[in-house]
């Protein structure tokens, strides 16, 4: 391939990335923006591949390295739950960083690369720059997987002074900068180069361990534009015009995504990535998943009663969470809200910014289910109509609906915004027990004298009530 068919691929490319993200803003776009965004990916590959850099030599190597790299990526995709998403994300965000890395110190010891003067100055600053954002996203991915997956706790490291220690790690990395950019040899450069690696790697470690729970979305969607810099840095090193555009899309819409984030927690940005949030005072506390101490009373109904409650409603919310997707509810829950409708009943839905376990986790469910996309709400758009709601179904949800971010200054969640759904007339909590969400917090909401609780799995109970509703 010419280096002007390349060139035309790659802004091709460019194009169909942009109008991919653009088709991913909305749900009902959302299929033709993934389509886009793999045909132009399709073509970014092939112009690379059968571009003017790569020799004939090279070929088998790279299409060996496709097929390995491709199978275990077709495997991942084919068993991965959808519940294991953002794990499998972060695992990927870090092979971004592991691949930036290696990138660097292999353009730096490549012997072929005869540079002088500025032209070096600024290869070396490429590859002094690549290499830390790679090795924070690396160490960073790797820890965000472990907690995202269970295999670390979620509760924060708050080391003393730990503001103190990173502005201290940034001086010696700036220091050891000077002395990278100063080296008369490749030798010479290694020792700062090795130094520096070391530092991001703990800086890395260090920021997601102080990050709590409940603040995992903004680390997800952070870490995610970190890759898309280290991706960035990747192609200023390899030269690779593409690489910088592509990686400079994912960072610039990453970081535009953890801004969304910290606006819909109430967080301040800078804060979080400091660490320290989402820790909360420890009397509030337990474990995910574990039950506190009961609060009061809680009245547990059956399928029958559930059912009897919505066929006397004229109008419902229903508040998706993590649980429907475990339970791949889903489904069941467009067969229950099309019987409503059919009866009249107005049935919409409350979706959280932060619900499930990745953005738009709960939207990409619903469409999945065929859930017509108008009566799918955005929190702000549904916040101040449960009022005037006669029911509210939360099927699987915790956090999001939890009052305690509203009423307990001293909770993890203090501030968060939630969906108000204690304020309808009625409000049925589905889930298996009393059991707590993904930020360990207790929920008062359970205690509440207008609030019902449906146990059991979610797809059983609501196949139980469309068949009672039905009947
Ligand atoms: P959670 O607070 O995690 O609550 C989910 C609830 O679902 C649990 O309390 C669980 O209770 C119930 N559940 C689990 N399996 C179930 C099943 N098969 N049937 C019925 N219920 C089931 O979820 P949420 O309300 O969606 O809030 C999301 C949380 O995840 C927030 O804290 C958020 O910060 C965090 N988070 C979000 C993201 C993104 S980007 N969305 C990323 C990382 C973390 P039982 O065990 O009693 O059934």
């Amino acid at each position: 391939m010419s280096e002007s068919l390349a060139t035309v691929s790659y802004i091709g490319a460019t194009i169909l990335f942009i109008l991919s993200l653009g088709g991913l803003s909305s749900p009902a776009t959302s299929r033709r923006g993934n389509l886009y965004g793999m045909i132009g990916m399709a073509l970014a590959v092939l112009a690379t591949v059968f571009g003017p850099r790569v020799t004939a030599a090279g070929i088998p190597w790279i299409i060996g390295a496709m097929v390995v790299g491709g199978s275990v990526g077709f495997y991942a995709a084919r068993t991965v739950q959808m519940t294991q998403m953002p794990e499998l994300v972060a695992l990927m965000h870090s092979l971004v960083g592991l691949a930036a890395v290696l990138v660097g110190y292999a353009s730096y010891i490549d012997t072929s690369i005869q540079l002088a003067g500025a032209e070096k100055a600024i290869h070396e600053v490429e590859v002094y720059i690549g290499i830390l954002i790679g090795a924070v996203t690396l160490s960073g991915s790797l820890i965000a997987f472990g907690k995202l997956s269970g295999k670390i706790g979620g509760k924060p490291l708050l080391l003393p002074g730990r503001h103190f220690l990173n502005l201290i790690g940034l001086l010696v990395v700036i220091w050891f900068g000077k002395v990278f950019l100063g080296a008369h040899s490749v030798d010479a450069g290694m020792m700062p180069l090795i130094v520096m690696t070391v530092i991001a790697l703990l800086f890395g470690i260090h920021m997601v361990m102080a990050i709590g729970g409940a603040d995992m979305p903004v680390v997800v969607s952070m870490l995610n534009s970190y890759s898309g810099w280290a991706a960035a840095a990747t192609g200023f090193m390899l030269n690779n015009d593409l690489l910088i555009v592509t990686g400079a899309l994912v960072g610039s819409s990453g970081a535009i995504l953890s801004y969304i984030m910290c606006q819909a927690m109430n967080r301040n940005f800078i804060s979080v990535i400091a660490g320290g949030f989402g820790g909360g005072a420890p009397a509030k506390k337990v474990g995910a998943g574990e039950t506190a101490e009961p609060q009061g009373e809680v009245v547990p109904v059956n399928a029958i009663e559930t059912a009897e409650l919505l066929r006397e409603a004229k109008s419902v919310i229903i508040v998706p969470g993590y649980g429907m997707a475990v339970a791949q509810a889903q489904h069941t829950v467009f067969e229950i809200t099309k019987h409503l409708r059919e009866k009249g009943v107005n049935v919409r839905f409350g979706i959280h910014p932060v619900a499930g376990r990745m953005p738009g986790h709960m939207n990409v469910l619903l469409a999945e289910a065929k859930v017509p996309y108008d009566i799918v709400m955005e929190m702000d758009e549904i916040n101040e109509d449960f009022p005037d709601t006669d029911v509210t179904m939360v099927i699987g949800a915790n956090d999001i609906v939890n009052p305690s971010a509203q009423d307990d200054p001293g909770s993890p969640i203090a501030g968060m915004p939630v969906l108000e759904v204690w304020k309808a007339k009625t409000s049925i909590v589905m889930k298996r027990s009393m059991a707590s969400g993904y930020a360990g917090v207790d929920n008062p909401l359970f205690y509440k004298e207008n609030n019902r609780m449906l146990f059991g799995d979610a797809k059983k109970m609501l196949d139980e009530v469309l068949v009672a509703l039905k009947s």
